[in-house]
C-alpha cells in the first residue's frame, strides 16, 4: 500500500550502511522526474544533475578512487578497499549541481530550491523502497572531480546523493523537542 506523505517523512533514514546491491540507472531518473516539481523561485529550475546508477555505477566508483586515494596504487588493496566502502556500498549516485548566482538572494534562492529536490527524491526513494543518503564530503569541489563530471565555471556541486538498499532500517535519530524550538508569537 502507498505510504502517506507523513509516512514518507518519518520513515525516511539516511543510509550510512548500504549493502552494494545497484540501483536500476532508470529507476533513479524517474525519481528525479518527479523530485524536479519542488519550489524554485523565478522558475529558474536551479539544478543539473550527474547520474550514475547499474553498471555505470561502477565507473563512478573508479573515478571516486582516482580522486580520493590519489596513491591507491601504492596502497594495499585492503587498505584500499576498506577506504573506498562508503562508495562501494552504494548502488548509483546523483551529484546535484547548483548554478552560484552573483547575488547573493538567488543563490541563497537556488540552493533552498536544489535542498528542497533533494528532500523530494529522498522521500521518492522510500516509497519505492530505495535508501538514499545525503552527503557533502570535500571532494565535491576538488578540480580533478569536478572537471571528471562536467561540473561548469559557476556551477557548484551541493551534493552526492547516494542510493542503495540496506539489510536493516537505520535507527532513528532523535529531533529536538518541537517545544525546544518553537515560541507561540505573544506568549
Ligand atoms: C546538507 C546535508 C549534508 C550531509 N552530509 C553528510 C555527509 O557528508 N555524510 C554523511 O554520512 N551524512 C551526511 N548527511 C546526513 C546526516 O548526517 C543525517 O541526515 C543525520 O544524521 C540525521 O539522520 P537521518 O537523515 O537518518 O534522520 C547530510 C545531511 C544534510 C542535510
Amino acid at each position: 500500500m502507498a505510504l502517506t506523505v507523513q509516512e514518507a517523512i518519518k520513515k525516511r533514514r539516511s543510509f550510512k550502511k548500504m549493502n552494494g546491491q545497484r540501483v536500476p540507472e532508470s529507476k533513479i531518473v524517474s525519481i528525479l522526474e518527479d523530485a524536479v516539481w519542488a519550489p524554485n523561485h523565478g522558475m529558474r529550475n536551479p539544478w543539473r544533475f550527474v547520474v550514475a546508477g547499474g553498471d555505470r555505477y561502477d565507473k563512478i566508483i573508479t573515478l571516486l578512487r582516482d580522486v580520493t586515494i590519489p596513491n591507491w596504487a601504492q596502497l594495499p588493496e585492503e587498505e584500499v578497499t576498506t577506504q573506498m566502502q562508503k562508495f562501494t556500498q552504494a548502488g548509483g549516485v546523483v551529484f546535484v549541481l547548483v548554478p552560484e548566482d552573483m547575488r547573493q538572494k538567488q543563490r541563497l534562492e537556488d540552493f533552498a530550491a536544489a535542498s528542497a529536490l533533494v528532500q523530494n527524491a529522498q522521500l521518492l526513494a522510500v516509497a519505492q523502497g530505495v535508501g538514499t543518503c545525503w552527503k557533502t564530503p570535500v571532494f565535491l569541489d576538488a578540480p580533478k572531480f569536478r572537471e571528471a563530471i562536467g561540473a561548469k565555471d559557476g556551477e557548484r556541486v551541493m551534493c552526492m546523493l547516494q542510493f542503495g538498499y540496506a539489510d536493516e532500517q537505520p535507527a532513528a535519530r532523535e529531533r529536538k523537542p518541537l517545544e525546544e524550538v518553537m515560541t507561540l508569537f505573544g506568549e
